[in-house]
């Protein structure tokens, strides 16, 4: 028996990234997975998003290990789209037993305007409550809602400095209101035993981090500069002096909120930060 055996679990972003390693390694625990992506880009966006052959691949890898995927090309931004990728999963697989509601896009530079403001709350921060709102109706009592927030949650003068731009002040905004809204979702889900809990990971070794406007977000001080350029600021977001997380790590994490094994763990906003958070703000959280 796995450790999430025979539970279905719906996934945002699952193309490629964390999705894609959370994906494979529920499935390698025995679960199903409903897999959604936008493949496509968006315009603030300066990096490219996943695509087709992404999605095509996790379910390729999911296949692989013995379990079911459904997968659909799917915007987080459009709440019916959601619903319907959802009601097509549960009708496959049976059931539906937790979210992991991850999908993001991190719209940085001093370039973009007030859209990319409204991208990053509308993607990484509407997607989020539009992922609970599809799966809401399918949940049993018991079941577990994760939702991936970000270290810049927690930790004021990183993704929102200046020089990120007004969509690194929407990703900083966008990552706050996830935690809240795990926090209080908590408390209004007490009485069915659903679990809602906050992910919130440091540097992970994925294309958002592997990008050109990352790197010049970690290098305000260089013009063009590089992965190499930027390795040396990336453990500054961190406390164990690592430049980054794998996915994978955060993917333990996942397992674990998604499994029985947590099934008393409700409203907490879980850090896989290697210590960043405690690093850099040591005083408690105030919710
Ligand atoms: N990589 C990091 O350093 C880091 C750090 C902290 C938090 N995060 C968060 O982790 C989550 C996963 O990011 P990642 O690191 O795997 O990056 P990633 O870019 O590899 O993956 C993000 C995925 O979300 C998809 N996506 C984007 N907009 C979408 C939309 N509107 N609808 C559906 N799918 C959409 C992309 O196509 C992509 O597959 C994001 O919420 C991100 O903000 C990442």
């Amino acid at each position: 028996m796995g450790r999430v055996q025979d539970k279905v679990v719906f996934i945002t972003g699952a193309a490629r990234g964390q999705g894609r390693a959370h994906a494979l390694r529920l499935a390698s625990e025995g679960a199903d997975i409903i897999a959604v992506d936008l493949c496509e880009d968006i315009a603030t966006n300066a990096y490219a998003l996943a695509t087709q052959d992404d999605l095509d691949e996790t379910v390729r890898q999911v296949e692989k290990l013995g379990r079911r995927i459904v997968a659909r090309k799917a915007d987080v931004r459009d709440p019916a789209a959601l619903k319907a990728a959802v009601a097509e999963g549960v009708a496959e697989l049976g059931r539906l037993d937790a979210v992991v509601a991850q999908a993001g896009i991190a719209p940085l530079g001093p370039r973009q305007g007030v859209q990319a403001f409204i991208d990053a709350v509308t993607v990484d921060f509407n997607g989020v409550v539009h992922a609970v709102e599809a799966a809401l109706p399918h949940l049993p009592d018991g079941a577990s809602i994760v939702a991936t927030g970000s270290i810049a949650a927690l930790t004021p003068a990183t993704v929102d400095s200046p020089s990120n731009g007004p969509g690194g002040l929407g990703y900083s905004f966008a990552k706050r209101q996830v935690a809240a809204f795990v926090h209080d979702l908590a408390t209004v889900l007490l009485s069915r035993r659903i679990r809602v809990n906050g992910l919130h990971p440091t540097n992970v070794n994925t294309d958002m981090l592997n990008s050109d406007i990352m790197y010049r977000s970690f290098r305000p001080d260089l013009e063009n500069p590089t992965r190499e350029d930027a390795l040396v600021s990336f453990p500054a977001t961190t406390g164990m002096d690592i430049p980054y997380v794998e996915p994978e790590d955060v993917s333990d994490m996942v397992l674990f909120l998604v499994s029985d094994e947590s099934r008393y763990v409700t409203g907490m906003q879980m850090r896989v930060d290697a210590g960043g958070y405690v690093r850099k703000r040591p005083q408690l959280p105030t919710f």
